[in-house]
């Protein structure tokens, strides 16, 4: 399986914190927002990565990520002209995709949860269309909102519907066959000029092949799209982070814990970023 971060878009609801930077790289408590979707694919054992950014942008990730070999993964990046909609992430992807499958997942989105990794690994494994993720909210009427019947197939999908026929908000990761590069690509821009992803999922749906995944009470979905949500999710991070002594997200331990790297790279790595807190934590479990 193939992985799409989509890290563009205008960020216009966290201006002027967004009037030059790119959201995706602002800070979310120790480290760089889009480290947090991108250990979601490395967890998932997704090894070959692309980033789609702005072009004012773009240039800061490849120089903040390079070509991913230090993490022992494979990193690629392509331009997104203007914000045209999440899923023109399948277009801009085509060739990166090719014949495989491919999880989308958004650059502003930090899912965290003990069973989360294996959890995904298992919906890769039985993947027949699309799986979607569904978390629990208490605002559904904001989100895309999905309902589904007791094998967990989705039967409706509206996005912020007045009436919602569930509380469970779809989230920004997806799982799909390679057909949804053929949907995609017929795909007409809505009324707001993007070609959306509900559109999209709204293809499986009819066919039958849509899955939701309840994400549950027992694991965390952050979109960060907002000053209050940007820094509820720093603080999440920041106390989980202390009161356990571990780190979430941490790229080079993933790799790490994933086999992607060994401990003599390990140790590289955490060499360089040794003066802040995070450099020592990645040292420690270099044993160095
Ligand atoms: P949104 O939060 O819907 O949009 P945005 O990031 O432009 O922010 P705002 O609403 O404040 O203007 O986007 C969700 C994620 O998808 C986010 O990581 C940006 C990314 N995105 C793209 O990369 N390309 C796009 O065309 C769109 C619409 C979003």
């Amino acid at each position: 399986m193939r992985g799409i971060i989509l890290a563009g878009g205008s960020g216009s609801r966290l201006r002027p914190l967004t009037s030059i930077h790119s959201k995706q790289l602002l800070p979310v408590y120790d480290k760089p927002m889009i480290y947090y979707p991108l250990s979601v694919l490395l967890q998932t054992g997704i090894r070959e990565i692309l980033i789609i950014s702005t072009p004012a942008h773009l240039g800061m990730y490849r120089s903040l990520l390079g070509d991913g070999r230090q993490l022992g993964i494979s990193l690629s990046y392509e331009v997104q002209d203007e914000p045209k909609g999440l899923a023109e992430a399948l277009l801009i992807g085509r060739e990166f995709v090719g014949s495989e499958q491919v999880c989308l997942i958004l650059g502003d989105n930090i899912f965290y949860g003990h069973r989360l990794p294996d959890m995904l690994r298992e919906e890769v494994e039985r993947l027949d269309g699309c799986t979607l993720f569904g978390y629990p909210v208490s605002d559904p009427e904001r989100y895309g909102v999905a309902s589904v019947d007791a094998e967990g197939t989705i039967l409706t999908l509206e996005e912020k519907p007045t009436a919602p026929r569930s509380n469970l908000a779809v989230t920004g990761l997806y799982l799909y066959d390679n057909d949804a590069l053929a949907h995609a690509s017929e795909l007409l821009p809505s009324a707001r000029g993007e070609l959306e992803i509900t559109d999209l999922n709204l293809r499986y749906v009819k066919e039958g092949r849509a899955r939701l995944v309840n994400l549950g009470r027992g694991s965390a979905w952050f979109d960060t799209g907002t000053h209050d949500s940007l820094l509820e999710a720093s603080l999440f991070v920041q106390l989980l982070e202390k009161r356990q002594g571990i780190r979430i997200s941490c790229l080079e331990e993933v790799a790490h814990h994933m086999g992607y790297i060994d401990n003599e790279q390990l140790r590289v790595l955490a060499k360089e970023l040794s003066s802040s807190n995070y450099g020592q934590y990645v040292l420690s479990l270099a044993g160095a």
